[in-house]
């Protein structure tokens, strides 16, 4: 297939990219390199063997973004690009909303001019915000806390508003849990700008020496050992579940939404116990208050995606550790600049 994806030097980008090559589509990258670096993608040729089209251009710059479209035509995109860190949202809600939510706009005027009307669209879990239980079917109350969560809800709402007007468009919304890991080979992984937000990369940082110690937010919750339980699930995993996504799309499915998770919650204990086996370093720890904002205990219920599109998480937390830490090791300040 002819696919443009937005985003795709970045974390989960640069893995979908891997196993889409390796299928043989067609593939052209927008990516701005706001939070990545091209030798993500060089990687990725590494790996595959396989050659793609990129271009340095910004969503939010409309003109660019019509160049893309007016050289090649395109059977489906994968909207990947979008600022992600949930606390630098609430200090810059104006540079979300307009990054995330302008950046959709323009791709989906010019998929409408173009007659591009199949996407695959990044959401993320963040959307349920602090669920009234778990597991979380897709059904469950939308509660965003964050100014980054909104922009994911927003773009939601948009894209179902342009199927409802155009039954031609074909809209796959993907609700992510907490992606972590990196592909076998460790030349590709995460690499956050500066210290990481996140518990995975925070936690490889730690044991490779980047950090001197993990900061555990809080083991006072009501969980089996105090800490945050999620749904931590492999990204190679994840990229996976784009390729079922696009399988999808002759079915014409309209728009729907799929959780992506693995159905298992992790503690910040487990997380640490599992990384410290596989990389026989020592995380050391200090139990710091809650982070405002974090909630006790979230995981999916994955059953809708593996029932409508046939996948489903086949790697444990094992492999996400294993892995992690193999890049991290190789890769110990993260991609050259
Ligand atoms: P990432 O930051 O590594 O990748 C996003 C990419 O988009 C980057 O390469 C960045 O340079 C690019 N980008 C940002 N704004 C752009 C713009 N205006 N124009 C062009 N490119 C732009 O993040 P990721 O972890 O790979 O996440 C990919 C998507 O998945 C994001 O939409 C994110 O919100 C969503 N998501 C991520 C997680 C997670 O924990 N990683 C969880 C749920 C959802
Ligand atoms: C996991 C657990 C923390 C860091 C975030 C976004 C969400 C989605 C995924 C994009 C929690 C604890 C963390 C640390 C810690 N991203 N922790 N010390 O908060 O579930 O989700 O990433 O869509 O929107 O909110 O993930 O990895 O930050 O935290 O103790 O240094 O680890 O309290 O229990 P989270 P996380």
């Amino acid at each position: 297939m002819k696919i443009l994806m937005t985003g795709g030097a970045g974390y989960i980008g640069s893995h979908t990219l891997v196993e889409l090559l390796n299928e043989n589509h067609e593939i052209t990258v927008v990516d701005n390199l706001s939070n990545s670096k091209i030798e993500s993608i060089k990687r990725v040729k590494v790996i595959t063997g396989k050659d793609l089209i990129f271009k340095q251009i910004d969503l939010c710059d409309i003109n660019g973004l019509e160049k893309v479209f007016q050289e090649k035509s395109y059977e489906a995109v994968i909207h990947f690009a979008g600022l992600k860190a949930v606390g630098e949202s609430v200090q810059k809600p104006l540079l979300y909303y307009y990054n995330n939510i302008t950046g959709t706009i323009n791709l989906c005027r010019m998929m409408t001019k173009y007659d591009v009307k199949n996407i695959v669209f990044s959401s993320s879990a963040t959307v349920y915000g602090n669920p009234v239980s778990v597991p979380i079917t897709e059904d469950f109350p939308i509660n965003t806390v964050n100014p980054y969560g909104t922009t994911k809800y927003i773009i939601e709402m948009i894209l179902k508003d342009i199927q409802i007007a155009d039954q031609s468009w074909n809209v796959l919304v993907l609700r992510y849990f907490n992606p972590v890991g990196a592909h076998e080979s460790g030349l590709i992984g995460e690499d956050p700008n500066g210290i990481p937000n996140n518990l995975m990369p925070y936690i490889s940082q730690v044991a490779v020496g980047r950090l001197p110690y993990l900061n555990i937010y809080g083991n006072d919750y009501p969980t089996k050992d105090g800490t945050g339980i999620r749904d931590y699930i492999h990204v190679v995993d994840l990229a996976k579940g784009h390729l079922k996504a696009l399988d999808k799309l002759p079915k014409k499915p309209g728009y729907c939404i799929y959780n992506l998770g693995t159905g298992k919650g992790y503690s910040v204990y487990d997380m640490v116990n599992t990384f410290e086996k596989w990389s026989q370093c020592k995380i050391p720890y200090k139990i710091v208050g809650r982070r405002d904002g974090d909630i006790a205990e979230c995981y999916a219920d994955p059953g809708k995606a593996n029932r409508e599109l046939g996948w489903e998480a086949k790697l444990n937390l094992d492999d996400m550790c294993r892995d992690t830490w193999n890049w991290q090791n190789s890769n110990p300040n993260g991609y050259p600049d």
